[in-house]
């Protein structure tokens, strides 16, 4: 069995109003938590490698241990590349046999970003692989998404059309309010659905009919995890994330990858330090990390049955 990529997996969620879960691997209880939970539901899975996850665990371990989980549970998994910083990266990760990166330019000026977003396109498509970039800045906690600043930050949707029909990009990832880490945002959280309708919808007019959009930094923060943290010796004061009604809206429009990592950073911590806080005495891995696993598999199974929509979408 071989690794799947996600122009058939973008179609078929486009289609059947579902987005496919992207979840950020470091290393294998990760790595079987989510593939046990995705095949439990019955569930296509992106599982998304980071430049530091690459250095954490090296693409070759990520790659063996992935391929053995697509053997383990014979459902469709791509291997991404997440926010990947430059071209060197791109061709590391996809001579490895990665099936999908992402190029994120979105910090350099606009030009800029259309520039290196094309080469790598090129040399993606030369061999076959998808391309995911980032137009837009996802908001930081201490940005104040007013309406002004939400207009200098969001994805521009004319430029979203310009952006894909001069990079050839297969996957656009938006800026419409969610935001990176444990601590997204002040006051509520807020998804720009209007303009990602737009967005939609001038792609279309343009030619790009069933464009799959991403949603970045898009965890919950799921309370539970947070609790559990704290009540165990954690210190995570204020922490929240993206309601699941808003995520569940945008995986049934046009967004068709729901990226999240914080939530399995939650819950793999909150799993050892109540695992360590009921058994003082414990200090074989195999006990903790397996508590972890089990925690984040209970994660994810929720997430893809009641967030994201794609269960049973591998028939
Ligand atoms: O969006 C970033 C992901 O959460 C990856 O984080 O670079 O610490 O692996 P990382
Ligand atoms: P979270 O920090 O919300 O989990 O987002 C992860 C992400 O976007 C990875 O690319
Ligand atoms: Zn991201």
């Amino acid at each position: 069995m071989a690794l799947t990529p996600t122009k058939e997996m973008f179609k078929k969620a486009f289609e059947g109003g579902y987005a496919v879960g992207a979840f950020n691997i470091n290393n294998m209880e990760i790595i079987q938590a989510v593939t046990r939970a995705a095949a439990a539901k019955k569930s296509a899975v992106i599982l998304q490698v980071s430049k530091s996850a690459l250095k954490y665990a090296g693409p070759g371990y990520l790659k063996a241990m992935v391929d053995a989980a697509v053997e383990e549970t014979g459902i469709d998994i791509a291997l991404h590349l997440d926010h990947g910083p430059d071209f060197e990266t791109v061709r590391e990760v996809i001579a490895a046999g990665f099936t999908s990166v992402m190029f994120d330019g979105s910090h350099y000026d606009y030009e800029e970003n259309v520039a290196k977003t094309t080469e790598v396109t090129r040399y993606a498509h030369e061999r076959g692989i998808s391309v995911e970039a980032e137009l837009g800045k996802l908001a930081g906690v201490e940005d104040d998404v007013n309406v002004d600043a939400a207009n200098a930050t969001y994805t521009d949707p004319d430029q979203a059309v310009d952006f894909v029909s001069r990079t050839g990009v297969d996957s656009l990832a938006i800026a419409i309010g969610t935001s990176h880490g444990a601590y997204k945002f002040k006051g509520d959280a807020k998804i720009d659905f209007a303009r990602l309708e737009t967005i939609t919808a001038k792609l279309a007019a343009a030619g790009f009919a069933e464009y799959p959009i991403v949603l970045h930094g898009a965890s919950s923060v799921d309370e539970e995890s947070v609790a559990t943290c704290n009540a165990y010796g954690g210190r995570l004061a204020g922490a929240k994330g993206m309601p699941a009604e808003m995520l569940r809206k945008a995986a049934a429009m046009s967004v068709c990858k729901i990226n999240m990592d914080t939530d399995i950073r939650l819950a793999m911590t909150a799993a050892i330090r109540k695992h360590f806080g009921n058994k003082p005495e414990s200090f074989d891995p195999r006990g903790y990390l397996g508590d972890a696993r089990v925690y984040i598999q209970r994660l994810i199974e929720g997430k893809i049955a009641d967030v994201l929509g794609s269960a049973g979408s591998m028939g």
